[in-house]
């Protein structure tokens, strides 16, 4: 009965060990993994910002500086004229040295058939028309199959777009001679959302990074438990385990009338005072036996 429910000493020992390995796992993987996904998307956050800012500041420099003295002199040439056409164009150069990133104007009435949405931009475009306050988005979205932290912001119809992006038969020549007369033209009246510049960097691989980091620390956690497990499971059966063995091996003889079995161990500890209180008492019972033996 009781031996079905007897665990030995270095089992429950064996069974703390393995609960505290398995308590930490459970405490660190998991950090290890949100910690990661934090400071990826912390730092994505940080590159979007910044990149952000640089194609705000090109669209200022192009409607502050260089427009308004062009369209004085009635010259309308789309890059130097328009923000959304000069950041394309800057877009064009910058994805190339940089091409995980991400720069578009998107619009569903465009001139030039690139700048057709994604499915993703549809659905900014459709926020951005349901919510006419709303100035930025931050999102994370697809495009093209890759993931990415788009920033995104509505390009709205105003009175100036309308040389380019009104009456196409009144539009530049040079417009309708390079992009046609089919797409692009009859902006709404002002105020309504015709695009949005989406401005995107990657972020792909967020959970792959997490969860390789999360596997690298229960490797570590493993291999260091696994050591620990065993070196303790050897100072357990050399300085507990054993010495207890062995005197209750001496103890069944001497109980069974074999009382010259000794308990041989030096020991500077409590097994070694234990083993020396033993040998003490078999001694008297040696003893108490000869002066029984000798009345
Ligand atoms: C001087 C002419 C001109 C003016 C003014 C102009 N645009 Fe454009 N816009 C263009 C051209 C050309 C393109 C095509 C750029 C390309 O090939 O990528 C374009 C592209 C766009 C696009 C991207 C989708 C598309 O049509 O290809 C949006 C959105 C846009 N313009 C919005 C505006 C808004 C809003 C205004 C007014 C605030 C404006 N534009 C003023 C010439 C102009």
């Amino acid at each position: 009965m009781a031996d079905t429910k007897r665990k030995s000493l270095l089992t429950k020992f064996n069974i703390l060990l393995v609960l505290f390995y398995i308590g930490s796992l459970a405490a660190t993987a998991p950090l290890v993994y949100y910690v990661t996904r934090a400071q990826t998307y912390e730092s994505a956050n940080k590159e979007l910002s910044l990149l952000v800012d640089m194609v705000k500041s090109l669209r200022k420099y192009v409607a502050e500086d260089v427009r308004p003295p062009l369209l004085e002199q009635g010259i309308y040439h789309p890059p130097a004229v328009s923000s959304t056409v000069a950041t394309g164009r800057v877009a064009l150069r910058f994805l190339q040295a940089q091409p995980e990133y991400y720069i578009k104007v998107a619009s569903d009435n465009p001139l030039n058939p690139k700048n057709a949405p994604v499915p993703f931009e549809n659905t900014l475009l459709e926020i951005f028309r349901n919510n006419p306050g709303k100035e930025e988005l931050i999102e994370t979205g697809e495009i093209n199959g890759k993931r990415f932290l788009v920033s995104s912001r509505p390009s709205r119809s105003k009175a100036s777009c309308m040389v380019c992006h009104g009456d196409p038969a009144a539009a530049p020549e040079s417009i309708r001679e390079q992009y046609g007369t089919d797409s692009g033209f009859n902006y709404p009246a002002a105020g309504e959302v015709v695009g949005a510049s989406v401005v995107g960097v990657p972020i792909g691989n967020i959970d792959a990074i997490a969860l390789q980091r999360s596997l690298v620390v229960i490797g570590i956690i493993t291999g260091l438990f696994t050591v620990f497990f065993l070196a303790a499971n050897w100072m357990m059966r050399r300085s507990v385990i054993g010495p207890v063995v062995e005197i209750t091996k001496v103890a069944r003889e001497v109980s069974k009338g074999d009382l010259n079995t000794k308990v041989e161990m030096v020991r500077n500890d409590e097994i070694g005072d234990l083993a020396h209180s033993f040998e003490l008492m078999r001694r008297s019972l040696v003893a108490m036996l000869k002066r029984a033996r000798s009345q």
